[in-house]
């Protein structure tokens, strides 16, 4: 591979949506930002200044960073975050890694408008194993606020409650026109008739998962997180924040003398701040015959895509049932067929008692909203776990006892417990190097049942299986797929269910594990596992780089 180099200033810019004006954190002044391309075995040399006032930190959603948890980028977990007017590089190599994927900040509620897509080709010479594209595109989902994001935040964690509801979604950064005053901000993918487009579909909103169709379109998936699938049809595509999905898109044969709707808008279950409404993009068809009479949208019928309806878990579950790896000669898919340790995690909202008195806390029953991972609600520190661990400083920082099972137990899908405190702690699982893992992610339901997308940095896992109601350890696992689960990095636990994956910590370093709705990670659903150098070099976390920021 060769050495590619970016430099992302990071600098404030004045963008306006649905007619309100305001100022953004971007890189490089685009909104979304900058598209990254390299190809697998090639490294990735990011240089990072900070011209803003807000801290920093850009992670590389889905790069397993293979010894280099450095250039990982969770604030507090594998970095301190870059400052005003300082710079931080990030240098990793993509090792056996090719597909879509997407950077964003992480760092307090920054991701909202510092994202971009992150795309790896296959080596030079090495082919799709699917039909090559006429051309692709890159669709990334976000959400816009007419506020600020970072005041919306502090004003939720500040009176307990939840957030204020997002104004819109977006598709690359624009509306589309079925909000108000936002037509002219519309994305349009032109296409010629008779050929095949790869969409990769990135959902980088920060709090809902989303349903994805083109009127009159069918699309063929072919790849999840990065990872080839086995290719089937399906009108609509579910998408929860931080999943990525490649999808052919076979035009039309014939200039069909319209233009089509593409839409998107929430899936949603349980405790829902969401805004219903939905983005839309256009589709239009160029003719060679007609070169200079692109067809106007005003002029010609559009066709609006049957959406499912907000809260259809049924659609939800029968589509992510339906990815399985390629799992072909080519692209084996190598599930852990042993398990060395087995974890229970419940995952799920709670509430904690106001921790100020002088206002009245917006949570339910006068509480403070909070999220946990066994009972625990996760608690960055001030420094960084990562540096903490390699510099063997742990102590004051995190403790290594995470639970490994919920430390309330109760069924978890009927009524909830008495007892729906948890406590706050940093808590990390400490896992020896090349450990097999099983987890199970229990639903909790607590405040209702709710799908959460999990994702797991410096991994990918496979989803070996997936059921709703609680889990039954003596019978579900006997159905577990070890064939050809899907492999990825970001998984929905289905609203009132849970999903079992298996992964090899074959990573050294310390894996931040979080809800990627941004909401429930700010409210403590989060947690960090430590994986152990092994004995070889290339087993070994590298040494920190020079430049890591201090915090
Ligand atoms: Cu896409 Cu921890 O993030």
């Amino acid at each position: 591979g060769i050495t590619r180099h970016y430099k992302f200033d990071i600098v404030l810019k004045n963008v306006t949506r649905l007619c309100h004006n305001k100022s953004i954190v971007t890189v490089n002044g685009q909104f979304p930002g900058p598209r990254i391309v390299a190809r697998e075995g090639d490294s990735l040399l990011i240089k990072v200044v900070n011209h803003v006032h807000n801290n920093i930190s850009i992670h590389w959603h889905g790069i397993r960073q293979l010894q280099t948890g450095w250039a990982d980028g969770p604030a507090y977990v594998t970095q301190c975050p870059i400052q005003t007017s300082q710079s931080y590089v990030y240098n990793f190599t993509v090792v056996g890694q090719r597909g879509t994927l997407f950077w964003h900040a992480h760092i307090s509620w920054l991701r909202s408008t510092i994202y971009g897509p992150l795309i790896i080709l296959p080596k030079r010479g090495i082919p799709y194993p699917f039909p090559k594209p006429h051309k692709e595109v890159p669709i990334i989902f976000g959400e816009w606020w007419t506020v600020d994001t970072e005041a919306v935040i502090t004003q939720a964690m500040q009176t307990g409650g939840g957030p204020n509801v997002s104004d819109a979604y977006t598709i690359n950064g624009l509306p589309g026109p079925l909000y108000n005053c936002s037509a002219k901000d519309t994305f349009k993918l032109k296409v010629k008739p008779g050929k095949t487009y790869l969409l990769r579909l990135i959902n980088a909103a920060l709090n809902d998962e989303l349903f994805f169709s083109i009127a009159n379109h069918s699309l063929t998936v072919v790849e999840a997180d990065a990872v080839y699938v086995k290719p089937f049809e399906t009108n609509t595509i579910v998408i929860t924040p931080g999943q990525t999905t490649n999808v052919l898109l076979n035009t039309k044969a014939k200039f069909p003398n319209a233009t089509f709707f593409m839409a998107a808008r929430p899936y949603v279950t349980g405790l829902g701040t969401f805004d219903n409404s939905t983005v839309a993009g256009i589709l239009e068809y160029e003719s060679d015959e007609f070169p200079h009479k692109t067809l106007s949208i005003r002029k010609l019928p559009l066709f609006k895509p049957l959406l499912p309806p907000l809260n259809d878990t049924s659609s939800a579950t029968n589509f992510s049932n339906k990815l399985r790896s390629l799992a072909s000669a080519q692209f084996p898919a190598n599930v852990p067929q042993k398990v060395d340790k087995r974890f229970f995690f419940t995952v799920g909202l709670g509430t904690i008692p106001c921790q100020h008195n002088n206002q009245t806390c917006q949570g339910p029953n006068g509480t403070m909203f909070s999220a946990s991972v066994n009972n625990i609600s996760f608690a960055l520190p001030s420094t960084a776990l990562l540096q903490a661990h390699f510099f063997g400083q742990s102590k004051g920082v995190y403790s290594p006892d995470f639970p490994s099972s919920p430390i309330f137990p109760f069924n978890y899908t009927g009524t909830p417990p008495n007892n729906t405190m948890v406590s706050n702690g940093t808590k990390l699982v400490v896992l020896p190097f090349n450990t097999s893992v099983e987890l199970v992610m229990q639903d909790t339901s607590i405040l209702g049942a709710e799908s959460h997308p999990l994702h797991l940095h410096g991994f990918n896992f496979f989803v070996v299986g997936q059921g709703f109601g609680n889990f039954d350890p003596n019978n579900d696992p006997a159905k577990f797929n070890l064939d050809d689960p899907v492999e990825r990095n970001t998984v929905g636990i289905p609203s009132g269910g849970w999903v079992a994956i298996r992964f090899l910590a074959d990573n050294p370093g310390v894996w931040f594990m979080h809800c990627h709705l941004e909401i429930h990670t700010s409210w403590g659903l989060r947690m960090a596992w430590v994986v152990l150098d092994g004995k070889l070099p290339n087993q070994k976390l590298h040494p920190p780089p020079a430049d890591l920021p201090k915090c």
